[in-house]
């Protein structure tokens, strides 16, 4: 494995996909495999949600789209390293918010945020900045339409809804959240909708994607998939 790790070229591997259908476990497993930095792109908007919830502009599930915008001058968002969990974690104006940025309050206004012009603006040129040296594997809704258009390797992941709620719901239960599976999956489907309705940057499959439906395969499964693409694309990119 090092040796895969001394010679992969640098590209940039965009995983775009529904929500809750793994998509960061495996653009974090695929990240390790190579030696590439992983950038869950969905945790950036889930920190401006936070961020917002924590300074008024969001109550009672309400999203005041001025006041969220106003914010956005004060809000930094920076990634460490975290060696214990094999991935950055997410910090704002300095605070950790990894721990606090999955839950379902903020699942459930997120969509609703991440709709607003002025915050994708932010958060895209951030991510560009971020993969401008190539070598990265980005996971989100928009990576290879509008983040990285030239990536050269493209997937689409996408999971049966009620398989992607499961998934959550265990996920959640295990960090000690009550929730339930119906909630949860209602969350999914609604988010599903937000995020392929939205006027900007609506998640759609690009062109040259590679579709992945992993609702009946283990990360395994997907990995051995996932390096056979790899490294077919590579071959065509021999200067990367
Ligand atoms: O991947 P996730 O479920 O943690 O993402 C949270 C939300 O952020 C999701 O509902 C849509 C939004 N998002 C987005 O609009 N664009 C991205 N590149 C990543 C996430």
């Amino acid at each position: 494995m090092s040796d895969t790790k001394k010679t992969n070229p640098k590209i940039i591997i965009a995983v775009d996909g529904y929500s809750s259908c793994g998509k960061s476990t495996f653009a974090k497993a695929i990240a390790a495999r190579l030696g590439y930095i992983f950038i869950d792109t969905g945790a950036m908007y889930r920190a401006v949600t936070l961020y917002a919830l924590e300074h008024g502009a969001i109550r009672s599930g309400m999203v005041d789209e001025e006041a969220v915008v106003k914010l956005l001058g004060e809000i930094s968002i920076t990634f460490r390293f975290n060696p214990q969990r094999g991935a950055s974690d997410i910090y704002v104006n300095g605070d950790l918010v990894e721990g606090k940025i999955r839950t379902i309050e903020v699942s459930n206004c997120v969509s609703q945020v991440s709709a607003i012009p002025e915050v994708r603006h932010k958060l895209v040129a951030m991510q560009q900045e971020m993969g401008r040296r190539r070598g990265v594997v980005m996971d989100g809704r928009d990576i290879g339409t509008v983040v990285f258009p030239d990536a050269e390797l493209k997937l689409f992941m996408t999971a049966d809804p009620k398989v992607r709620a499961e998934r959550r719901y265990k996920e959640l239960r295990e960090k000690g959240m009550e929730v339930s599976l119906e909630e949860i999956e209602r969350n999914v489907r609604e988010r599903d909708k937000a995020d392929m309705s939205r006027a900007v940057s609506p998640l759609r499959q690009a062109e040259d994607a590679i579709v992945l439906d992993n609702s009946h395969m283990t990360v395994d499964e997907q990995m051995t998939w996932f390096l056979d693409r790899f490294a077919r694309v590579t071959r065509q990119h021999p200067d990367r």
